[in-house]
Order: C-alpha cells, then sequence, then structure tokens
C-alpha cells in the first residue's frame, strides 16, 4: 500500500472511529480521495474495521457510485430519466461521446474520461442534467456539451470549470402551508417542548398526519409504537433519499427548508424518546453535505442541538449519511441496512423498523416532509392542521412538477387539489397524460384529470410528470421498464429476473418483434412480481406497464400492427390468441376488464 493511501485510509478511518457501520461513508470517502476503490483500500479497510474483506467487497459491489476498477479521471453520469430525455439528454450524451471519441459506458483508453447514464438525478425541473465526479450539473446544452468536452479533453480541474454550471435552482412556484411558513429556528422544538412528549404525540395524532413519502402510514402510530418499543436507544431516521424519478421535493426542502426538517427529527426524537438522529441523503445530492453540516453546526451553537436542548434536560443530535446511487435504498429497511454498512436489500418483515431498527433498536423512519410537517403541528396544533386539506388527507402535499409545462419546479397545494388545476397554474398545454408519483405511481389519461391529489383518490410521494399529446406513451413506460431493471437490488428471483425480462420485452416490442404470446408473457411476469416480490419495488414495477397499455393501447398496437405476419393485429384478438396458446381462460382479462392484478 502506497504512503498516500496508507495516510488517507487513517485519516478516513480515525474520522469513522473504524466503525464498521459507517463504511458506505469510509467507501465513499476514501473514493472521493482517489476515484476509485483500490483492491489495497477494500483490504485495508476490512482489516481496520475488522471484516471479511468479501463483506467490504460486496457493500462496495452493491452501489452503483462505487468502482473496483478506475472508470476515469473524469466520470460523466447523464440523468436517464424520462423528463431528462424528453429534453434532449440522449441525443446530447451521443454528442459528448462523439466529441471525445468514446463509446457510451467505457472507458476512454487513455483512462481519462468515461460517459454512461444513471438513473434520476432529482433535477428534473431544470434538466437535461448530468452527475460529473459526482457533481450535478443543469441545464445541458450543445453548447456546454463542447465546452465541457473540451475542458475535459484538457484536463481542467473541476474547480475551475464555470461556477454557473453547477447553479441548483429551488423553483419554488407555489407556496402553501409548508414552504410560506413564517417558523423561527427553535420556535416550533420550544412549542413542542412546552407541550411536552405525550401531548405532542396526542397532537401529531389529532392532526392525522401520514407518511409523505408514498405508503401514507399514519405518523402518529410510527411514533407511538416506536415510543413503546422496549431497547437500549431510540432513533430517528430521516429518508431524504429521494430516488423516485421525477421526485425532487426533498432536495429543496433540504437545501432552503433545513432548519424544518432537523427541528422536525428533534420533535420526533423528543416523542420517541431517540437521542440520535440520522439523514440519509441520495448519493445524487452530495452538494448539499457541506451545507448541511455548516446548518447543523449553527444549530449546535444556538442550543438547538446537542445536550440540554433550550435550556433543558431533553438531548438530542443528528449525523448525516450520503447514500451512493442505490434507489432501493429509498426504501426503510434497505436503507437502515445502508445505514449500518451493509447492501442495501430489505429485511425481511416483521420485525419492523420500529421495534427492530437501526442496530436492531426502535427506529422510526419519516420522509423529510413528514418531519417538516411536524413542526407545524408543534406550533399550531393537531386540530389546525387538520383543518386544511381532506378528511383522509390532512394538510398539505409538495409537488415535484416536471415534463411539458413551461413552469417546472415546486407547487404545494392543501390535498385535494385536482390534477387539472395543478395542470393549469403550471402552464401545461395540450397535455395527454400526468405520471403521478413516479414510475411506481399511476399514469393518469386526461379524461381523469379530475382525480384528486390525496390518499383517497391519487396518492403521491410527489412526482408529478406531464406528458403532452406528442409523446409516446410506450416509450415513456419503456424508459420506466428500464429503470426498475436497472434498479431491483436482485436479492428475490422473482423482482430480479422479472424486471429484467420486462425490460427485454418492451424493447423486443420497441423493435416491432412482439407476438401475442410476448404480450402474455408481460401479464404473467407482472402477476409473479406482485404475488411473490420481496418489497414494494417489485410490486410496483409494472404498474406503468399496465397503467399505459390500459390507457393508450394504440401506442402498443401500432407497434403489433407492423408485424410481417399480423398486419392488421388488433390488441384484443392477440389477447384472445394468447388464451388459446396458453390454454387459460383469463390470460390478460384482468387487464381487460381494467384491474392490475
Ligand atoms: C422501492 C421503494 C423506494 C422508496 N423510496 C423512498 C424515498 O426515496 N423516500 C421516502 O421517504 N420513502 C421512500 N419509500 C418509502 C419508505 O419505505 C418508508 O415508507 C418511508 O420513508 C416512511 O416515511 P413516511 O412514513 O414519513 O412516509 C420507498 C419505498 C420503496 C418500496
Ligand atoms: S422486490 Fe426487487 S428490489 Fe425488492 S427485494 Fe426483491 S429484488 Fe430487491
Amino acid at each position: 500500500m502506497n504512503d498516500l493511501l496508507l495516510a488517507t485510509l487513517r485519516t478516513v478511518l480515525d474520522r469513522h472511529h473504524h466503525d464498521g457501520t459507517r463504511l458506505v461513508q469510509i467507501l465513499r470517502e476514501t473514493q472521493e480521495a482517489f476515484g476509485w476503490l483500490p483492491p489495497e483500500a477494500i483490504s485495508g479497510i476490512a482489516r481496520a474495521i475488522g471484516w471479511p474483506r468479501v463483506k467490504v467487497e460486496s457493500t462496495a459491489g452493491f452501489y452503483s457510485f462505487f468502482h473496483t476498477r478506475p472508470l476515469g479521471r473524469y466520470r460523466v453520469l447523464w440523468s436517464d430519466n424520462i423528463t431528462d430525455r424528453m429534453l434532449g439528454g440522449a441525443e446530447l450524451m451521443q454528442a459528448m461521446c462523439e466529441q471525445l471519441w468514446l463509446e457510451p459506458g467505457r472507458v476512454s483508453e487513455d483512462g481519462l474520461v468515461s460517459v454512461a447514464t444513471t438513473s434520476c438525478t432529482g433535477l428534473c425541473d431544470h434538466g437535461p442534467a448530468l452527475l460529473v465526479n459526482y457533481r450535478a450539473v443543469t441545464r445541458m446544452t450543445p453548447e456546454r456539451v463542447a465546452e465541457m468536452s473540451a475542458l475535459i479533453r484538457k484536463e481542467v480541474p473541476l474547480t475551475e470549470w464555470p461556477i454557473a454550471w453547477f447553479a441548483i435552482e429551488n423553483n419554488v412556484r407555489k407556496k402553501g402551508l409548508l414552504l410560506g411558513h413564517d417558523l423561527a429556528p427553535g420556535e416550533a422544538l420550544a412549542a413542542a417542548l412546552a407541550r411536552g412528549p405525550e401531548n405532542m404525540l396526542a397532537e401529531v395524532k389529532a392532526a392525522g398526519l401520514r407518511g409523505r413519502g408514498g405508503a401514507g402510514f399514519n405518523t402518529g402510530l410510527k411514533w407511538a409504537a416506536c415510543r413503546n418499543a422496549a431497547g437500549d436507544a431510540h432513533y430517528v431516521v430521516c429518508n431524504a433519499d429521494e430516488g423516485e424519478p421525477g421526485t425532487f421535493k426533498d432536495r429543496v426542502l433540504l437545501t432552503s427548508y433545513a432548519d424544518l426538517v432537523f427541528e422536525g427529527m428533534a420533535i420526533a426524537g423528543l416523542v420517541t424518546g431517540a437521542k440520535t438522529g440520522l439523514l440519509y441523503v441520495r448519493g445524487e445530492y452530495r452538494y448539499l453535505l457541506d451545507p448541511l453540516k455548516s446548518a447543523l453546526a449553527a444549530r449546535r451553537k444556538a442550543g438547538l442541538l446537542g445536550e440540554n436542548i433550550l435550556g433543558t434536560p431533553f438531548a438530542f443530535d443528528i449525523e448525516i449519511h450520503l447514500g451512493a446511487g442505490a434507489y432501493i435504498c429509498g426504501e426503510e429497511s434497505a436503507l437502515i441496512e445502508s445505514l449500518e454498512g451493509k447492501p442495501g436489500k430489505p429485511r425481511i418483515r416483521p420485525p419492523f423498523p420500529v421495534t427492530h431498527g437501526y442496530l436492531d433498536q426502535p427506529t422510526t423512519v419519516n420522509n423529510v416532509e413528514t418531519l417538516a410537517a411536524a413542526c407545524l403541528i408543534a406550533k399550531h396544533g393537531g386540530a389546525w392542521y387538520a383543518g386544511h386539506g381532506t378528511a383522509k388527507s390532512t394538510g398539505s402535499k409538495i409537488l415535484s412538477v416536471s415534463g411539458d409545462c413551461a413552469r417546472p419546479g415546486i407547487y404545494e397545494y392543501d390535498f385535494g387539489v385536482s390534477v387539472a388545476q395543478v395542470l393549469a397554474e403550471c402552464g401545461a398545454d395540450k397535455t395527454q397524460a400526468v405520471q403521478v408519483s413516479g414510475p411506481s405511481g399511476v399514469c393518469v389519461a386526461a379524461d381523469e384529470f379530475q382525480r384528486k391529489i390525496g390518499f383517497e383518490d391519487l396518492a403521491t410521494a410527489g412526482a408529478f410528470m406531464v406528458f403532452d399529446t406528442t409523446r409516446d406513451m410506450f416509450e415513456v413506460a419503456r424508459n420506466f421498464a428500464h429503470f426498475f431493471a436497472h434498479e431491483s437490488c436482485g436479492f428475490c428471483t422473482p423482482c430480479r429476473v422479472g424486471t429484467a425480462v420486462v425490460a427485454r420485452l418492451m424493447d423486443k416490442l420497441a423493435g416491432n418483434h412482439c407476438s401475442p404470446y410476448d404480450i402474455d408473457e408481460m401479464f404473467k411476469m407482472h402477476r409473479l412480481m406482485q404475488e411473490t416480490s420481496h418489497c414494494g419495488l417489485g410490486h410496483t414495477a409494472c404498474n406503468p406497464l399496465f397503467d399505459t397499455l390500459k390507457k393508450f393501447r394504440p401506442a402498443y398496437e401500432r407497434r403489433l400492427q407492423s408485424l410481417d405476419y399480423a398486419p392488421a393485429f388488433d390488441l384484443d384478438a392477440a389477447l384472445s390468441q394468447a388464451r388459446q396458446m396458453t390454454g387459460r381462460d383469463d390470460a390478460g382479462a384482468h387487464l381487460l376488464s381494467g384491474e392490475t392484478t
């Protein structure tokens, strides 16, 4: 091991107290120093934390942002989300490859640069976006591609690149309850401390607050279960993994409302009895790490974190962990595995995190927005909060609006707002569909635009992707199929194989090579994945395919019609043929009757 590597490892490991549960952070910081993870580094880390080398390798191999072989001194990753593609991302990436004489996914022969794609970078409101050495660059244009390629060829360090390229905007277009708050730092926490843990919990229950991470679980019940669980220590985890394509509201909350989020974590700590909070931020938001650390330092200085908060016996502090490019780490038990230094594979549940979470201790995992909303409840009370929104969806929801509209960005509404109203306000024209809550959510067609955002109707973690009539909804679904195939963690066979097969079949259909048999195979995969997958990723992976097939059939039929042997093909005939071929009367019936299971 050379001296530089040794010295770097010593610094990184000391910073993390040679603690294996910090492995993801140790690997990230080591890679930041060398651009990749050399074998000697893996061995050195394994020895230092006392883990078998194979365990360290398995973590390093799991995350797409870790590299156990060199991938170029400049590593460019273009966001492959559908909205970036709609803004020309794929063509710009191709142009960059041509200018750098590169094939996508390959490292240049001189080891200078590699160019590839990555899943959504959470910058859909100002794409096309990319990451260069994991720093985000937005609004790529042909001119910017040419300039960037020249800088890379000349090996100009990133610190000397135009600063404007790295500017990330908030694009807050509409403020509501949360984004329009007037709370000073410490105000909500002081109100919570004055109420005391039991009363604060009662207010959260009275508010009817439900999780904003997608599932909509009742926050008061979750906090009560965690509070009542026996353990040596309790933990609060803030889930800022935000990997669902089309979602970027947590990015904005962490950028400009970090105090509110940290304060929400402290309130959760007060209620559940936790003294430690862990903020898990997706690796794509690496640029937020230093500002967030500064915000934490300022809060400690102001007596809002640490011992004797605001002069009371209450003690609570927060540490930040960065992810490393794995969508599945948004799933709460996978996130906890990642926090413990392991590959982010969802745990078998029960037991649930509220009783056996981080380090097997009672843990509440909450979305960024949920925790921020708790501050409003601390200040104004549960009844006030429950007075906004609808009966089953109290309060407000922040939407991340992107795609075909004049004003992409962040919009906050009380629950119950219609899709049509959001479309009108974001300047959408000739809209044919909205993908609500990302690929794992629901595709809403024009005749459904009066449907409402809320747990009673359209539940959402926040993504609101707009597609106008020029878009091919089959290609949208194909992009999502590839997303799921890429992000499946591989733990269970139905999802690992099923997502790959579905992506391949969608490619086959795109090339007009599909037969009725293939459509039936997709139905089978969907059922199999829904019934037998281990976690929500596998359960929802076929949602976009079936929504678009149901609502935009011509986009699929066009491709089937061009089959040489069936020039006048229609989907109904294909399905009945599939039934004959499989000998099953129900082949495809669930689709045609409008069900997706
Ligand atoms: C594949 C998958 C990805 C998820 N990604 C996120 C995420 O990025 N952020 C999030 O808050 N919840 C995500 N969730 C939901 C979490 O598992 C969990 O329900 C949530 O963090 C709980 O917080 P809440 O009660 O405040 O909503 C995901 C779930 C699945 C199955
Ligand atoms: S369903 Fe997919 S993502 Fe979930 S555990 Fe199985 S393989 Fe992993």
